[in-house]
């Protein structure tokens, strides 16, 4: 997983722990701008952000009181994903989860380590290892600040691993409930998550032998990040779960592949580290894969709620896990708003990735040629999101010139995994 443009998110319950329930989390209020998006699936990338910890409050809009015709619908809502005869369809698929999902995972025996990419004592000897360590450190010299704090995003958010298992296990049915069930799905999290382990620790290794990071500051937001937790709009809801997991893989395939492709590019590059991105995004697609086909199959048995479960996700807007992040100086939700406009600006992930995921999970799923089995509100679910990339794209627009406005007066900021050097946002 790794770092979104987006924003919002994160409903219920607030994401900071001990908040009382029903107020706003650790990004506090929204400012007006951003309270007057909400809801509409359309994101910004200069606001600054935060997170709103009910889903009625989500669902009515920030600003006013939500409607009881709204919390009534919300409730129902809810509780038409959670009734049996729907659980029932996500246990019937286990068979099909064996055979089209796990297939995906690759056997421990044929899976890349991170000693396959960093220097290995063991393998090098003791002037082996010294001599690739430099040579290492020489490659990392030239990459830029902006790409340097892009990855330490990328690679803390893959090191707060723990948190993304303990979410599947939330979702009816597809939950792995005592730790080692013998279902296709559990089998799935546990294989993925064995999988996911290691793009951490491949990051983490490099980052430490390159000597750009001062890494006590960098493991100290991994652990303030696990510590915040996070959480998505999905509730126990796999139908909504599999929406955040297909686009949230995506999104991570895509911000490594970047940061891979501008760390070889620049100057004499880094050959090193360009691997070990596109290594780890070559990941992100496999997952991305299963998790896409799972939810394509939801769309084949259960269109209406597949695609109402998708208009929900998106007009909340699918935000990275990474909305606690803290360098130690920032305020979590200000930090997350710059590390958002620090990846736009440097090319990691942008707003046109945003989009570009939303068209082509509408194409892969077919939504747009969703007709038979829809209720009225399947119909405006579907119309919803057809719609939705237009608008994205005028605010791509906006968001352009803004950017252009904001060169001509930029604006630094020290962050701490740099040693406090300045980062212009
Ligand atoms: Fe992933
Ligand atoms: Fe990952």
């Amino acid at each position: 997983m790794a770092l979104a443009a987006t924003f919002s998110r994160f409903g219920y319950p607030s994401c900071k722990p001990n908040a009382p329930a029903g107020r706003y989390c650790c990004y506090h209020k929204p400012p007006p701008k951003a309270a007057a998006a909400a809801g509409n699936g359309v994101l910004s990338l200069s606001s600054s952000w935060r997170c709103r910890s009910t889903p009625r409050e989500i669902m009515a809009g920030a600003g006013r009181r939500p409607e009881k015709k709204d919390v009534a619908d919300e409730e129902e809502e809810w509780r038409s994903y959670l009734a049996p005869e729907r659980l029932e369809v996500l246990r019937q698929l286990e068979p099909w989860v064996e055979e089209h999902v796990l297939p995906l995972l690759k056997p421990v025996e044929a899976s890349w380590q991170p000693s396959d990419l960093v220097p290995d004592p063991a393998a090098l000897g003791s002037d082996g290892f010294h001599a690739a360590c430099l040579d290492l450190r020489a490659a990392a010299a030239g990459v830029p600040d902006e790409l340097l704090v892009c990855l330490v995003a990328n690679m803390v958010t893959e090191e707060a691993l723990p948190t993304y298992p303990s979410g599947l296990n939330r979702f009816e049915v597809v939950r792995d409930a005592t730790g080692t069930d013998t279902t296709a799905w559990a089998r799935w999290i546990r294989g993925w998550s064995a999988e996911e382990n290691r793009h951490g620790d491949v990051l983490n290794r490099y980052m430490h032998l390159s000597g750009r990071f001062d890494m006590r500051e960098v493991e100290r937001t991994v652990q303030r990040l696990i510590r915040d937790g996070m959480t998505i709009h999905a509730h126990a809801s796999p139908f909504h779960g599999f929406v955040y997991v297909s686009f949230q893989e995506r999104a991570t395939a895509i911000a490594h592949g970047n940061t891979g492709r501008l760390v070889g590019a620049r100057g004499a590059g880094d050959a090193a580290l360009a691997r070990i991105c596109g290594t780890v995004a070559a990941d992100e697609k496999r997952h991305e894969a299963a998790y896409s086909r799972i939810m394509g199959k939801l769309f084949e048995v259960e269109p209406d709620a597949a695609v109402r479960a998708m208009a929900y996700m998106m007009r909340r807007r699918i935000d990275m896990p990474t909305a606690c992040i803290n360098d130690g100086r920032h305020g979590a939700g200000d930090f997350y708003a710059r590390i958002i406009a620090i990846a736009e600006k440097a090319g990691t992930y942008t707003l046109s990735d945003y989009r570009c995921i939303l068209e082509h999970l509408i194409g892969q799923w077919g939504v747009k040629e969703l007709a038979t089995g829809l209720s009225g509100e399947g119909r405006r679910a579907r119309d919803y999101l057809c719609a939705l990339p237009n608008r994205i794209e005028r605010m791509e627009e906006k968001a352009h010139d803004r950017a252009t406005k904001a060169q001509k007066k930029p604006t630094r900021i020290p962050i701490n995994w740099i040693f406090g050097r300045t980062i212009s946002v």
